[in-house]
């Protein structure tokens, strides 16, 4: 490894002791770590995933790389300090509840801060560098590792809040992305780790969106890929907080849909299907998910919903199905 990234990952771990002690020793961090408690995190998950605090100063990371002989140069390209026009060297993260990011050796290569109180942006990722892009790396795999491969099931989740109430409630295959749509890269890690994902985002339009994206790449990677839904306006921390992990395990990840079935309820949506025309371009919509299905069983069984549901022949679905996966090959 060159003496750059060697540098930059050893500041990290220095610096993420230093934030984590500030955090649960300091007057400084004690508003922070009251937050944290009130969430319901404990102090074991606080220092299992080495939570920490920045303190509002703008030097005191600069002051304290100094001591250690980092050059701050380096610092400003590992994403810790800034420098201003004057040349002036100050922190970057200032202020924040700070969550170390791992990489799948456990080692920090960059930083996620969240404000305590209503300031923007509300979380401030450390910038990309060698050691760390955002579209590589599955925050908390390195602890994930290990039930991943036991279950051979991997949730992905929206935020590092929810991968670590997840794992606080005693599910531990969690993993997250940086707040970005999963990168191919990342579904290719996903799909080499394990053979089941299941999707866990936020309940919001946003979380929804974004769970379809990435359900549409998961399974074209080759995932078995199955999406969980949350109530309207519920993260699944807020959800694990609320009513704990045993109705998380059963009324969401459990009860999650396979593929097929969420992308047909959210076709669903968009359309009136009172209307003659609505119904007919939906149905469509759905014969073309169907007939991506590789399984005859599969697509049988979504065939007989849609037939039931719309009095249709099955004959004329399953017609209509052989023709699209005769354009398709
Ligand atoms: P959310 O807004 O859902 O936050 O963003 P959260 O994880 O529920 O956080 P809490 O519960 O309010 O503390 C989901 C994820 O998107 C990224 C972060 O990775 C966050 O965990 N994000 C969000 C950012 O990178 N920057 C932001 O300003 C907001
Ligand atoms: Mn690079
Ligand atoms: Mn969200
Ligand atoms: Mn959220
Ligand atoms: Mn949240």
């Amino acid at each position: 490894r060159d003496p750059e990234s060697q540098s930059i990952l050893d500041a990290h771990e220095w610096l993420s002791k230093l934030y984590h002690h500030l955090l649960r020793n300091s007057k400084e961090g004690q508003e922070a770590y009251q937050y944290l408690l009130e969430r319901g995190f404990t102090e074991e998950t606080i220092i299992r995933h080495r939570l920490g605090y920045s303190p509002s100063s703008n030097d005191f990371v600069v002051t304290f790389l100094e001591k250690k002989g980092f050059h701050p140069q380096t610092m400003v390209k590992a994403g810790l300090l800034n420098t201003n026009e004057q040349g002036e060297y100050f922190d970057r993260f200032r202020g924040r509840i700070m969550f170390p990011l791992r990489n799948h050796l456990g080692k920090t290569v960059a930083f996620a801060g969240r404000a305590t109180g209503s300031f923007e942006p509300k979380y401030l990722n450390s910038p990309e560098t060698d050691l760390f892009h955002k579209g590589r790396l599955l925050y908390n795999f390195d602890l994930a590792r290990a039930s991943i491969r036991k279950q051979n099931t991997i949730i992905l989740f929206e935020g590092y809040a929810d991968v670590i109430s997840a794992d606080q409630a005693g599910i531990p295959n969690g993993i997250g992305t940086m707040g970005t749509s999963v990168s191919d890269i990342q579904a290719q890690l996903i799909k080499r780790y394990a053979d089941k994902v299941i999707i866990c985002y936020d309940g919001d339009n946003a979380g929804i969106e974004a769970a379809v994206k990435a359900a549409k790449l998961l399974k074209k990677t080759g995932c078995q890929t199955n999406v969980a839904r949350l109530p309207n306006g519920m993260d699944p921390d807020d959800f694990i907080k609320e009513y704990g992990g045993e109705r998380f395990k059963r009324e969401v990840l459990d009860a999650s849909d396979p593929y097929t079935s969420f992308i047909i309820r959210y076709l669903r949506r968009g359309f009136n299907l009172q209307l003659e025309g609505d119904r007919i371009t939906y149905i469509e919509n759905v014969l073309q998910e169907v007939a991506q299905l590789d399984r005859a069983i599969e697509r049988e069984h979504y065939l007989n919903e849609l037939a039931e549901e719309f009095q249709m022949s099955i004959v004329t679905l399953k017609e209509e199905v052989e023709q699209h996966r005769y354009r398709k090959t």
